[in-house]
């Protein structure tokens, strides 16, 4: 079967063919069967060079020979299930000793678990009910957060989604990111009822955003102040830019750390750690529930200390290298036009405008429908880029040189050929 064969069958077992709404594009997805290196394989043999990579998590690439090495290694497949094991204990010191604010922590199996958690046990320290999160900020798919989210609930134009009680959604006040007079003003007026501030510290999930200097230490300054949480989203940040959290990069020490992805090396995983008198709230040791039967399991563990133990060896610098290439190929054809190419180091995204592109407001200005022709053009021709204007692009350590300036190539063409 091709592609589009394999979406009629997926069409009636899936709501919208998929498992995910981001990963569909009309009129079908591209299936795929097979990833090594760089490089994704899809149902009919045709090759991608690949820059989304699990949408960040395969930072160290496909069937990393080392990885995998040190994977087998550790025999997770014979260790049991729903118990403790020794592979959660080696994850847990590599991670609190690389980010040193998360003194304890719990393994999820996604992102959006373990803001859900977060959230919950911020709300529970400290007593208040309000959590403070960005316009277009994304943090999975909970109610707590489905509320002006970015991504997929962008992309279909739903910035909260049906289903979500009013009385949840009226728990949730946003702002408006890189401008701190508008939190400041949410904090005058409302900050003795704020738990918890979330935020990414890098937009990922309204293409890709920096923080202003000084934005995110504005924030931790502000919730300082109140006696509010921090809650930092590093699900696509932690790892990304380095050994290390984003927060290390900018000086900043949140009260509770969000992470998932890379820490996981392709299997299902998240976290939510921070301080020790925080988490302590956590049950058994505190009141405030959380619990998972895979939470922790041996694979996610092994995926997780291999993918880091490959990372702690590894030079950041030749992601900055790529990543540069791809910029120097686009950057005299992207200054003749109205394109934006917003990056930090190896996470980037192209937007059709010819405005800065700073916040949800002006990236929404930006032309999506431009962006899928680009992105349909760029599959076309055996690139594949993250499936959505409200996404981030990732480049890997298995990322070669000859490939990047291929890609780049191709994204050069299609930018080209993107045009009504
Ligand atoms: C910043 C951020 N937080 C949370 C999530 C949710 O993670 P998951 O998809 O593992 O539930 C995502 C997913 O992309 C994310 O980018």
């Amino acid at each position: 079967m091709n592609s589009s064969e394999f979406f009629t069958e997926a069409k009636r077992l899936f709501p919208g063919g998929v498992n995910s709404p981001v990963r569909y594009y009309p009129p079908n997805p591209v299936y795929f069967r097979k990833a090594l290196g760089d490089t994704i394989v899809d149902v009919d043999g045709r090759e991608y060079i690949d820059f989304n990579m699990g949408f960040g998590a395969m930072i160290a690439g496909y069937g990393n020979r080392e990885v995998m090495d040190e994977f087998n290694r550790m025999e997770f497949n014979l260790m049991p299930l729903g118990v403790p094991n020794e592979l959660e204990i080696l994850l847990g010191m590599e991670i609190s000793s690389s980010i040193p604010s998360i003194e304890m922590m719990r393994f999820t199996n996604s992102g959006t678990e373990a803001t859900m958690h977060a959230i919950r046990l911020a709300r529970a320290f400290t007593g208040r009910k309000i959590i403070v999160k960005m316009n277009a900020g994304f943090h999975g798919s909970h109610d707590y957060v489905l509320v002006n989210a970015g991504s997929g609930a962008l992309t279909f134009g739903t910035p909260s989604s049906p289903g979500i009680p009013q009385e949840i959604a009226n728990t949730v006040i946003i702002s408006d990111f890189n401008n701190l007079g508008d939190i400041e003003a949410i904090f005058g007026s409302r900050g003795e009822e704020i738990a918890a501030v979330i935020v990414e510290p890098i937009l990922g999930n309204i293409g890709v955003i920096k923080p202003d200097d000084g934005y995110l230490r504005g924030l931790q300054k502000l919730c300082n102040e109140y006696g509010s949480l921090l809650i930092l989203d590093e699900v696509i940040t932690g790892f990304r830019f380095g050994y290390r959290g984003y927060q290390n990069i900018v000086g900043i020490n949140p009260d509770l750390t969000i992470l998932g992805k890379i820490i996981g090396g392709g299997m299902p995983v998240g976290l939510f750690g921070g301080k020790r008198e925080i988490m302590e709230m956590i049950s058994p040791s505190g009141k405030v529930y959380q619990s998972g039967t895979f939470s922790a399991n041996p694979a996610t563990m092994a995926a997780g200390l291999a993918t880091l133990k490959y990372l702690k060896a590894a030079d950041y610098h030749y992601l900055n290298r790529m990543a540069d290439l791809v910029e120097n190929i686009l950057n005299p054809y992207i200054d003749e036009h109205e394109i934006v190419m917003n990056r930090v180091e190896s996470m980037f995204q192209i937007f059709f405008t010819g405005s800065r592109v700073y916040n949800y407001k002006s990236a929404m200005a930006a032309d999506s429908r431009r962006f899928m022709r680009f992105f349909k053009e760029c599959l076309k021709n055996g690139v594949y880029l993250s499936p959505g204007q409200y996404e981030s692009n990732f480049i890997g350590f298995m990322h070669p040189p000859e490939d990047v300036e291929i890609a780049a190539t191709v994204m050069e063409g299609s930018i080209e050929s993107s045009r009504d």
